[in-house]
């Protein structure tokens, strides 16, 4: 582990990141609805020993102890998401005055510690009801998004700076609707592809309709990877090419280049027959961004896979015959995912000279999961996490010297929490949640680590983000 401290320039903003779901518990508190969280994970065999975020991190009653953390962390920023399902509980329509004043009381509370705020208004959990209609499947979807943004940013708009549509769209179209390892948990071809475009599309009526509620910055959350070809071969870099379409270029060519990906025919010949998109859509997806949120967490090397379905009525859209390898020989997270810092610096260079008209980027998540224990003491030393932010944060530093535009960075998490399918298991926070013991929080060695790190920066450079 680097023993130096990495160094960012003057204003470089530090933050930590949690998401509604997997924080928030409460679910039918204070008239909140349904989401497809709600109903997936009460589906038996849907997620790890049966957890749901019922109660989760309890946050929804603990959030004043929530803000004192972060306050004695020292950061800028705090990246929360909204549960749509809390201000609408059907999606549309009828608002839930209780809901938008949880999330009122919250940036007021932030603000009067000097935090600023920053709104994920999709971090994965669908109103039910509108699930019920046909979810991201239906492009009415995207209509009633931009609606609810409108919704949110009209009452917060004035204090909250910094508004961010949808994390991680990959995750939402393709484990959501092409792999069913998360919620609504369905197995389908075309249905992914279109709701990718419909989370796209929704995104872009989202930012007109931000801006016109006063929102002033505006950016969407990606988690590109940084991907590579386990060979030269030609079949290894048919992989590779059909692997950065699906994962990287999806996103990128509408976001940033106002074209569909090039690869799309290769990848998923008949399934992609685009019937879901319209003319003018790629101009709405378009709509200029103030900064891009890239979170990362580990490289992805990939290889033909010879057993490729060939009947469209039986492939989904992930089945893109590609299967991943691990040749990186490096210590893995409980995620099992290799750790591989300089991954995160090629990516950043790989984005910025594809792109040269890329917004800023914010880094918006990065951690790691570890197998921590609390010692006789009480405490919880996390040595390995410590390790893995340092080193994540010395690749970012490298490629900012190298002149990527990146202006800030928030932890993934500030709290231990629900990490989807995976339940409880998996522990991502620099705040240990005792969840046997009433959700009790106790500070990581990392939280004490993450906060040395800020506070040196702002001794050194003299400044605070707002
Ligand atoms: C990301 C999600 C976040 C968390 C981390 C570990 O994909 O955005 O909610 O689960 O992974």
């Amino acid at each position: 582990m680097p023993t130096e401290l990495p160094s960012f320039p003057p204003g470089f903003l530090f933050g930590a990141a949690t998401a509604a779901y997997q924080i928030e518990g409460a679910h039918d508190e204070d008239g909140r609805g349904p989401s497809i969280w709600d109903t997936f994970s009460h589906t038996p065999g849907r997620t790890a020993d049966g957890a749901t975020g019922d109660v989760a991190c309890d946050h929804y009653h603990r959030h004043a102890e929530d803000v004192a953390l972060l306050e004695g962390l020292g950061v800028d920023s705090y990246r929360f998401s909204v549960a749509w399902s809390r201000v609408l509980p059907e999606g549309r329509g009828r608002i839930n005055d209780k809901g938008l004043d949880f999330y009122d009381r919250l940036t007021d509370d932030l603000l009067a510690a000097g935090i600023s705020p920053a709104i994920t208004l999709y971090h994965w959990d669908l109103p039910q009801a509108l699930e019920d209609e046909g979810g991201w499947r239906s492009r009415a979807t995207a209509e009633h998004f931009a609606s609810y943004a409108a919704v949110v940013a009209e009452r917060l708009g004035d204090r909250v700076g910094r508004w961010i549509t949808l994390n991680e769209p990959y995750c939402s179209a393709f484990v959501g609707y092409a792999e069913g390892r998360h919620a609504p948990g369905a197995r389908e071809g075309t249905g992914a592809l279109a709701a990718a475009h419909h989370l796209l599309l929704g995104h872009g009526l989202a930012v007109p309709a931000l801006r016109a509620a006063g929102a002033r910055e505006i950016g969407i959350t990606l988690n590109l990877d940084r991907i590579e070809a386990a060979s030269d071969s030609a079949a290894d870099q048919g992989a590779l090419r059909r692997a950065v379409t699906l994962h990287n270029d999806t996103w990128t060519e509408p976001l940033f280049a106002g074209r569909y990906p090039a690869g799309e025919a290769e990848t998923w010949g008949a399934l992609a027959d685009g019937s879901y998109r319209r003319e003018g859509d790629l101009e709405v997806i378009g709509a200029p961004l103030d900064f891009v949120g890239l979170n990362f967490y580990r490289p992805l090397t990939v290889e033909d896979a010879p057993h490729r379905e060939t009947d469209p009525a039986r492939r989904t859209a992930v089945d893109i015959g590609v299967r991943e390898t691990d040749p990186y020989g490096t210590r893995h997270t409980t995620m099992g995912w290799p750790v591989v810092p300089r991954a995160f610096t090629a990516l950043l260079l790989e984005l910025r000279d594809r792109y040269p008209s890329l917004p800023p980027a914010l880094i918006t998540e990065n951690g790691s999961a570890e197998a921590d224990v609390r010692s006789a003491d009480g405490r919880v030393d996390d040595p390995d996490r410590v390790a893995y932010l340092a080193d994540h944060l010395h690749a970012l530093a490298d490629a900012i010297d190298a002149g990527v535009d990146v202006r800030g960075y928030y932890v993934w998490s500030l709290l231990d929490n629900f990490e989807w399918a995976r339940g409880y298991g998996q522990r991502f926070g620099i705040v240990h949640v005792d969840y046997d013991n009433g959700a009790e929080r106790i500070p990581k060695s990392s939280y004490a680590w993450y906060r040395d790190l800020i506070a040196a920066h702002r001794a050194r450079t003299g400044k605070r983000r707002s």
